[in-house]
C-alpha cells in the first residue's frame, strides 16, 4: 500500500506552530482543561479513572461508547467503536472493507484522506463533484447515473463539507442512503462537522437517521474542540463494527484512558460545551462576513452553512500556494492552499479561533491580496 503524501498535514507541517496568526485551522477554538474542569464541575485530572494509565478495553470504554450511541437514536454500544480521532475511524472502515478493484465514489473536492486511502487499497476512486454555482450541494441526478453505469462498493461522503462548510439538507441526505442501499453500496457519511450550526434551520442529520445500513464517522476534535484528546468513533452495523474493531488491532490498539474521560465528561455537558462553541463560531462568522462585503474586489464565497471552515475565491493573478506562502512568510498568517485539495484560485480559512486574532489574520490577508 503506497499512500501520497497528505497535502494539508504537510502545509500545516510546515507553519502550524510557527506562525502568530493562524486562521487556517479547521476547529473550534480548543478548551484548556481547566476550561472542560469548570464546566463539568469537577476536577478532572484527580479523578480515579484518569488516574489508570494502562491499555484500555479495545472497543473503547462502555461508558463512553454509551454516550456516543445515544448521540444517534436507535444506536446501541454494539454499534460503536470508539478511535484515535476520525482519521483513524475512516481508516479502520476503508481498510475493513475495500478490495483492490472495488469502485468507490467520493465527493470532490475533499478531505485528501477520503479518497487517497482507498486508492492507495487499488480501489478506483470516482469523483462526485460539488460545484460553487449549486452552492456545493451534491447532484443526486449526477450520482443516480454514476450508480447505474458501475458497481459501486462504497460511497463516501461529508457533510458538513471540508473545506466549504456545505451542508446537506434532510431530503438529500435521505435520497443518498436510499441510493446506496438500493445499490448494496455501503455509504460512509464523515459527519465530523456537525453540531456547529452557522444559521438557524440549517443543519445537517446525521446518515444514522435515514438507514440502519449507513457508516457514521464522527470526533471530539472540531465542534466540541477537543482535538487533543484524538477521540473519535464509528457508528454502524454491528457486523462493520467488528470488522472494524480486528483492524485497530494492528493500529493503535486501544483508545487512550485518559482522553476517554475527558470526552465522557464533555459529551455530560454537551449542551453547555456547544453553546460556547456555537455562540464563538456566528461571532466569527460575522466578522469573516463583514470582511468578504468589505473586500469584494478580491475576495469571494459560498458562505458556508455549518462548521468553522470557508473556501474563499481570490480575484488575484497567482497561485494558491505563492498566496498562501507569502502570506505565512512575509505576514505570519495561515491559511490553506486551494492547491492542497486540488482547487487552485481559493484558500481555506478557519474562523473558529479567538476573535481578535482573526480580524488581525484577515486585515492582513486584505493587506497582501492587494499588493500582489
Ligand atoms: C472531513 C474530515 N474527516 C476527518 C478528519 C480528522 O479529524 P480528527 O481530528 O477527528 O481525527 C478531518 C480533519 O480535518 C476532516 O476534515
Amino acid at each position: 500500500m503506497k499512500l501520497k503524501p497528505f497535502a494539508l498535514e504537510r502545509w500545516f507541517g510546515k507553519y502550524e506552530f510557527t506562525v502568530r496568526y493562524n486562521i487556517a485551522e479547521s476547529c473550534i477554538k480548543p478548551f484548556t482543561v481547566s476550561e472542560l474542569e469548570e464546566i463539568c464541575r469537577c476536577d478532572l485530572l484527580r479523578t480515579e479513572e484518569i488516574s489508570n494509565l494502562g491499555y484500555t478495553d479495545s472497543r473503547g470504554a462502555y461508558e463512553l461508547r454509551d454516550a456516543v450511541s445515544k448521540l444517534y437514536p436507535g444506536r446501541t454500544t454494539d454499534n460503536v467503536l470508539i478511535t484515535t480521532g476520525a482519521i483513524e475511524a475512516n481508516y479502520l472502515v476503508f481498510m475493513a472493507l475495500l478490495q483492490p478493484g472495488d469502485v468507490v465514489i467520493t465527493e470532490f473536492p475533499a478531505y485528501q484522506q477520503l479518497y487517497e486511502v482507498p486508492r492507495a487499497l487499488g480501489s478506483e476512486v470516482k469523483t462526485w463533484n460539488l460545484r460553487s454555482e449549486s452552492n456545493y450541494r451534491p447532484d443526486i441526478s449526477e450520482l443516480d447515473r454514476m450508480m447505474a453505469t458501475s458497481d459501486v462498493k462504497m460511497i463516501v461522503i461529508n457533510h458538513p463539507h471540508n473545506p466549504t462548510g456545505a451542508s446537506l439538507d434532510a431530503g438529500s441526505m435521505a435520497a443518498i442512503c436510499e441510493i446506496s442501499e438500493q445499490c448494496d453500496a455501503v455509504l460512509l457519511s464523515d459527519e465530523v462537522y456537525r453540531g456547529l450550526t452557522l444559521v438557524d434551520g440549517i443543519a445537517t442529520p446525521s446518515a444514522q437517521l435515514f438507514s440502519d445500513k449507513a457508516i457514521t464517522v464522527g470526533s471530539m476534535s472540531k465542534a466540541f474542540g477537543l482535538s487533543g484528546l484524538r477521540i473519535g468513533w464509528i457508528v454502524g452495523p454491528e457486523d462493520i463494527i467488528q470488522k472494524c474493531w480486528t483492524i485497530r488491532d494492528y493500529t493503535s490498539i486501544c483508545p487512550s484512558g485518559p482522553s476517554q474521560v475527558m470526552a465522557l465528561s464533555a459529551l455530560k455537558n454537551i449542551g453547555t460545551i456547544m453553546g460556547r462553541n456555537t455562540s464563538l463560531a456566528r461571532k466569527n462568522f460575522s466578522i469573516l462576513n463583514q470582511w468578504i462585503s468589505s473586500n469584494s474586489d478580491i475576495v469571494s464565497w459560498i458562505p458556508p452553512c455549518e462548521g468553522v471552515v470557508a473556501f474563499i475565491k481570490y480575484n488575484v493573478d497567482a497561485g494558491s500556494l505563492q498566496v498562501a506562502r507569502e502570506l505565512a512568510e512575509f505576514d505570519s498568517v495561515l491559511v490553506v492552499p486551494g492547491e492542497c485539495f486540488e482547487v487552485e484560485g481559493y484558500f481555506r480559512i478557519g474562523f473558529g479561533g479567538d476573535t481578535d486574532l482573526l480580524q488581525a489574520g484577515l486585515d492582513l490577508t486584505a493587506k497582501r491580496l492587494r499588493a500582489m
